[in-house]
C-alpha cells in the first residue's frame, strides 16, 4: 500500500493508543487470517531474521511495520519456538531506537556466543536530505530478552559499494565466525562481501574480500544472501532483485535463488564446484529466505511467504504477509530437498481417504500419489460453479501448474496469473498444506516447491479431486 514517507517514517512514540487500537481492530476483520502460520500482529511482516538456537529454543524473529501494510521504519519482532511449528511472540522488540537504526531495524541474523545471542543487523540511517548510510550493526540479547545495543559500528558502507548494502549473515564454519553481507557495487550489480572476526570476536570483524560465488552481476542488488551446510556442502540462498531472465527465468517481481557448491575458500574467498543457479521455490511468493545450521548439524530455512513491492487484499484490513512453514534441506544425488519439520505431523487432526469435498476449512494437508502418464486435475478451495485454485500434475508431459485465475480476489497479475514448473514425466508425489490464504505445496519429497497466498471468496471452501487420485486428507489444527 502506498502511504506518505512521513506516515511510514513517523516515530513509534508518536503513534497514539486510538490510533493503535483502530489498525488492531481492523487486522481482526480480515477473514483470510492464517491459523498455523505465523502473521504479524498488525502491519506489515517481511523477511524472517534472527533465526537461530538459544537457550534450549528456537528463535525467530521478523521484519515489521507495526502501522499498516506498508514498508516503513522496521523493528524486528521476537518469536520462540520449542517445535519449529509453533512461534509464540514474546514481547520483545528490537526497536529503531538508536541514532545508528533510526530509519529502521534492517534485516540480519543471530547466533549464540558465550550465552547470549549475538544479532547483527543492518542500521539504515538517513540523513536530513534523506541520504542513506547502510550500517552493519550489533546487539547482545540475553536470555530473558533484554537487548543491548553495540555503540560502535561493525561494519560500515565500504568505499565499493554504493548505500544498497544490508542484511548480514553469521555463520560458523570450521570454529570461525565469518558474516555476508549483500552488496550492491557502483555501475549497480550484485555482489556478496565476505567478513570474519577478527580472533572470532564478533565485536571486531575485518573484510575477507568479495565472495566468488560464481555470480555474473546481471542482478543490480542481492538481498539477503545465506550460507548453510548441508551434509558438508556450502548452499548459498539470496534474493537476486533484477536477475536476467536470460540467466534463470522466473515470473516473481524478484527471485529467491540457491546454488549448491562443493567447497568453501575462506581465503579466495569463493565458494567452488560447478554449481547451477536455481528457483528456490516456484509458487506466487517467497522471498528473503532465511537459513542456519543447528546445533546438531541440520539446515533450517523460513521464507517470508510475499514480495517487495505488491499490494496485498489483506492491504485494506492494515497487515500484510505470513512466515512460511519451517522447512529442512537434504542433498539427494547433489539436488536440494526441502521438507517440512517433523513436528508438522503433529498438526494432523484426523485422516480421511482423500475425496471430493463440498466443505473444508481450507485448513489441511494433502499427501498424494500421480501415477506416471497421468493428467490429475485438482480443485482446491473451490466453490460450486467450479471455480477455485486449480493444481494440474501432468506426469505425461512432465509438468505442474498452479492457476488461481479463478481463486477468489486477485491481485499482482502483472506478473501473470499461473505458476508451474517442470518434473520428471513419471510417478510424482505431492504434499501440500493450505492454511485460510496460504498453500505450500512439496512436490517429489521437496524436490520442488510452491509457496502462495491465495485469497478465496467465501463460498469457495470445497475440494474437488480428480478419478484415480488416492491419498489421504488431514484435518490440521
Ligand atoms: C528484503 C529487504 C532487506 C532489508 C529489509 C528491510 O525484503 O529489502 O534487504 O534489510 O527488507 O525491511
Amino acid at each position: 500500500m502506498n502511504l506518505p514517507t512521513e506516515v511510514r517514517y513517523r516515530r513509534y512514540e508518536d503513534w497514539t493508543e486510538q490510533e493503535r487500537y483502530a489498525i488492531a481492530e481492523n487486522v481482526a476483520k480480515s477473514p483470510w487470517h492464517a491459523t498455523y502460520h505465523l502473521e504479524p500482529k498488525t502491519g506489515l511482516l517481511n523477511d524472517p531474521n534472527g533465526f537461530s538456537y538459544f537457550d534450549g529454543k528456537f528463535h525467530l524473529f521478523y521484519q515489521n511495520w507495526p502501522f499498516g501494510a506498508a514498508h516503513g521504519l522496521k523493528q524486528w519482532v521476537h518469536t520462540t519456538s520449542t517445535d519449529l511449528v509453533h512461534f509464540e511472540e514474546t514481547g520483545v522488540t528490537l526497536l529503531p531506537d538508536h541514532a545508528h537504526d533510526s530509519h529502521g531495524a534492517y534485516s540480519g541474523s543471530a547466533y549464540e556466543v558465550d550465552g547470549k545471542l549475538f544479532i547483527f543487523y543492518t542500521g539504515n540511517v538517513r540523513d536530513e536530505n534523506w541520504v542513506r548510510d547502510p550500517l552493519q550493526i550489533g546487539a547482545w540479547m540475553d536470555k530473558d530478552g533484554n537487548i543491548q545495543k553495540f555503540e560502535d559500528v561493525l561494519i560500515q558502507q565500504p568505499s565499493d559499494v554504493t548505500e544498497h548494502f544490508r542484511d548480514p549473515q553469521i555463520f560458523d564454519y570450521k570454529g570461525h565466525f565469518y558474516a555476508i553481507v549483500g552488496a550492491q557495487s557502483h555501475d549497480k550489480s550484485g555482489f556478496i562481501k565476505l567478513y570474519k572476526a577478527v580472533d572470532n570476536d564478533v565485536t571486531n570483524w575485518q573484510e575477507v574480500g568479495n565472495l566468488d560465488f560464481g555470480g555474473t552481476g546481471s542482478e543490480y542488488m542481492i538481498e539477503c544472501p545465506n550460507l548453510v551446510f548441508v551434509d558438508g556442502k556450502p548452499v548459498l540462498l539470496y534474493s537476486p532483485q533484477g536477475l536476467d531472465k536470460a540467466e534463470l527465468s522466473y515470473d516473481n517481481i524478484y527471485p529467491n535463488t540457491y546454488k549448491v557448491f562443493d567447497d568453501f575458500d575462506t581465503e579466495a574467498p569463493a565458494l567452488t564446484g560447478n554449481a547451477k543457479l536455481e528457483n528456490l521455490d516456484y509458487g506466487f511468493e517467497a522471498y528473503a529466505t532465511q537459513g542456519f545450521n543447528t546445533p546438531d548439524g541440520r539446515a533450517l530455512i523460513v521464507s517470508w511467504i510475499g514480495l517487495p513491492d505488491v499490494d496485498y487484499p489483506t492491504d485494506r484490513f492494515d497487515y500484510q504477509g505470513a512466515m512460511s512453514l519451517v522447512k529442512e534441506l537434504s542433498l539427494k544425488d547433489g539436488k536440494l530437498y526441502q521438507t517440512p519439520v517433523a513436528a508438522m505431523e503433529a498438526l494432523r487432526k484426523s485422516s480421511e481417504p482423500l475425496a471430493n469435498k463440498a466443505e473444508t476449512s481450507n485448513t489441511y494437508e494433502l499427501d498424494f500419489t500421480v501415477a506416471a502418464n497421468q493428467t490429475a486435475d485438482l480443485l482446491l478451495f473451490a466453490d460450486e460453479a467450479g471455480n477455485g485454485l486449480r493444481l494440474i500434475i501432468d506426469t505425461k508431459t512432465g509438468k505442474i501448474v498452479l492457476d488461481r485465475s479463478a481463486c477468489g480476489e486477485q491481485y499482482a497479475t502483472d506478473f501473470g496469473r499461473t505458476r508451474s514448473c517442470d518434473i520428471a514425466p513419471s510417478d510424482t508425489s505431492i504434499r501440500l498444506f493450505t492454511d485460510k490464504s496460504i498453500i505450500e505445496i512439496f512436490v517429489n519429497g521437496g524436490e520442488k516447491v510452491f509457496t502462495s497466498r491465495v485469497f478465496p471468496s467465501e463460498n469457495q471452501i470445497g475440494l474437488v479431486i480428480p478419478e484415480g487420485v488416492t491419498g489421504t486428507y488431514y484435518e490440521l489444527g
